[in-house]
């Protein structure tokens, strides 16, 4: 048959070659995604600068080779002094607040740091010149969507202040590039809304590191190397196959590697707003989650069965169609791939713990 007009692939945005990459302000670098995202520029040449407050991130985190500022994205004059200084060209902006719980419980908390502190990134952007501004999104602008695979145009309905946070942030950077066009400015923004975002970066280099940690991987993750004693499966009677919540994973490598594109993209097309969801438009339930693991773990992770959490819808996955205009080419959309990635990281994470540990106790010991 041929191909309808939905089923035939979106136009191909312009890009400028990888080789003309400015060097890039990553902010939250310290963090999950951000350092992945520095670690797929730094790969490929590219001089990278973080700015990360450490509120949620870690030092350990930030690459070798990239530059680290400890400061707030939202700190207008430390933004500008190291745009100027770094010769900066394009910025990544990660650096947010995000659990969804913490949301409710501190909804002020939240929008002064992902609504206030982008909206001061985002003048900043504009008015030094810089040329793009990619910036991280989540499918829970979607709110609780119907059971579908969810395109870009689905309508913004958040049921958190984390997600309307997010949404507000979008509205804010597509308005100050839309004045910054009208007044000459060539700044252009990429919004990208992850979908789950799972794994660790195959060479072990970086993965999540959370304080408290509340994605399901890395937990599940924890109870495999026996950090946690068991897994808790909030519902099992969801209108799914197995009764339990179906998630679209999608490999952080993969979402790094989206945020290059994304920002050659941008820098090819001037004052411009570009939307797509990170997603691979299939979905895995808990349970399918927790046998891959247990595969990968070479032991079943012990679990139980919970309540449903409020909020959880049964099905979330992207419709992901659009981000073909990028020319992504997802490298690890296996879902056992992304299990043995993050609990290798996970491993390697506690043994370079338990190392420090060791030599910090000598050197205490050897110093009396
Ligand atoms: N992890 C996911 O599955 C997921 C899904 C959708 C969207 N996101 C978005 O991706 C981004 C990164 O998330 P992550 O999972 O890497 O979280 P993370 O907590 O690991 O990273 C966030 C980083 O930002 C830093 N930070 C927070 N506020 C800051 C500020 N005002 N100034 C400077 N640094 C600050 C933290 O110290 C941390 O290093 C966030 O914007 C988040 O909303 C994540």
């Amino acid at each position: 048959m041929p191909p309808t007009a939905a089923q035939s692939p979106p136009p191909l945005l312009p890009k400028i070659a990888e080789a003309d990459l400015p060097p890039v302000l990553i902010t939250g670098g310290a963090g999950y995604i951000g350092s992945h995202a520095a670690l797929a520029l730094l790969d490929r040449g590219v001089r990278v600068v973080i700015i990360d407050d450490l509120s949620t991130g870690s030092r350990r985190l930030v690459p070798p080779g990239a530059s680290f500022v400890e400061g707030r994205a939202g700190d207008q004059d430390l933004v500008l002094a190291t745009i100027a200084r770094h010769g900066i060209g394009a910025i990544m902006h990660f650096a947010a607040s995000i659990s969804v719980a913490d949301s409710v419980a501190q909804p002020a908390a939240y929008y002064r740091n992902n609504v206030a502190e982008t909206l001061a990134l985002g003048e900043v952007a504009a008015r030094s010149g810089i040329g793009a501004l990619v910036f991280s999104s989540t499918a829970a602008v979607y709110g609780e969507p119907d059971d579908r695979p969810l395109p870009e145009t689905a309508p913004s309905a958040p049921i958190n202040p984390y997600g309307w946070s997010k949404a507000m942030a979008e509205q804010i950077l597509r308005d100050i590039a839309a004045a910054s066009a009208q007044a000459g400015g060539r700044l252009s923004i990429g919004i990208l809304r992850y979908f789950n975002v799972a794994g660790a970066d195959p060479r072990r280099r970086s993965g999540q590191n959370s304080h408290h940690p509340h994605h399901l991987i890395e937990i599940a993750s924890h109870v495999a190397t026996g950090r946690r004693d068991c897994f808790t499966i909030f519902g099992d009677d969801y209108p799914t196959p197995d009764g339990t919540g179906i998630r679209d994973y999608v490999h952080v490598s993969d979402v790094a590697d989206a945020h290059v594109l994304m920002l050659r993209a941008c820098l090819a097309t001037p004052r411009q707003s570009h939307v797509f969801n990170l997603g691979y438009g299939c979905g895995h339930s808990v349970r399918d989650v927790l046998a891959a693991l247990g595969t990968a773990a070479g032991t079943p992770v012990p679990h139980v069965t919970g309540p449903r959490r409020p909020g959880d819808p049964a099905r979330l996955v992207a419709d992901a169609a659009a981000a073909a205009a990028l020319e992504w080419t997802p490298r690890f959309d296996d879902i056992n791939l992304i299990v043995a990635h993050a609990l290798a990281w996970e491993k390697a994470r506690q043994a370079g713990i338990a190392a420090a540990d060791h030599a910090q106790a000598r050197a205490t010991t050897a110093g009396g």
